[in-house]
């Protein structure tokens, strides 16, 4: 399967946005599209992005009743972007709606994942505020085996859970995973986090990684690091 480190775009407009892919020359890095930038410049922003190269990962984390959702991922699968996804949260009717939806796409439909545990929470968090009285990793698991069974093609997860997703559901079941650090980088909000060769070595098949990038001296060399480190070349 094919493994990639994919970078998250958390800018507040079009301008940073593409000051920012203009330092890459050389290489036409995987990117994700998320809330920020897309509730301030809307499709076009997407569409734009999409006609430089880059493969796009639309992250809007979908989570409404199952009717909506479905509205929601047909007005998105015309972009043409290669991944999105939903809260897994919503439950199976609202995953499999979305589905269904993608379906009638014209030419190759995005890989529709779900996102488990935001990988901001930890144990305490998960108990005291969500409310949710399991371990972190058998919430995890047990999302992803519903988003399965509603026929998604992966989970967002954290790299430290990977592995025992692959376990569980299997190899092709894409894990992406974001909560990514260098060894030296603060952690920030994130709360369960790892290297990306760490990540690599735990079975993640594509890293989101924003900040470590993004926020580096450097991108250009920060996005090379970590697509040497993640695919151990
Ligand atoms: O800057 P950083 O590397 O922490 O960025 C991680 C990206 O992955 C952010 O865009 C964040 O929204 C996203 N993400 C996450 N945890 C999830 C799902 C998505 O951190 N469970």
């Amino acid at each position: 399967m094919a493994k990639d480190v994919i970078i998250a775009l958390d800018f507040p407009d079009r301008t940073t946005t593409l000051k920012f892919l203009d330092q890459f020359q050389e290489e036409k890095p995987y990117v994700k599209i998320g809330m920020e930038l897309y509730y301030a410049e809307g499709p076009q922003m997407v569409r734009e992005i999409k006609a430089r190269g880059h493969k796009i990962f639309l992250d809007l984390k979908l989570h409404d009743i199952p009717n909506t959702v479905s509205g929601a991922v047909r007005s998105i699968r015309g972009l043409g972007v290669d991944m999105m996804n939903l809260h897994a949260g919503g439950g199976i009717a609202m995953m499999k709606a979305a589905a269904d939806a993608l379906k009638d796409t014209d030419g190759v439909p995005p890989q529709l994942i779900a996102v488990t545990i935001l990988t901001s929470l930890n144990q305490e968090a998960l108990e005291n505020e969500v409310w949710v009285n399991r371990k972190v990793e058998d919430a995890v698991l047990h999302y992803a085996g519903n988003a399965k069974v509603a026929g998604l093609d992966g989970v967002v997860c954290s790299p430290l859970e990977a592995g025992k997703v692959h376990e569980r559901l299997g190899c092709d079941f894409l894990t992406v995973t974001p909560g990514v650090r260098f060894a030296s980088n603060d952690t920030g909000d994130q709360q369960r986090v790892t290297t990306p060769k760490k990540a690599n070595e735990l079975g993640s098949d594509y890293i989101v990684v924003g900040r470590p990038i993004t926020k580096a001296e450097d991108a250009v060399m920060a996005y090379r690091r970590c697509m040497n480190e993640f695919l151990n070349i």
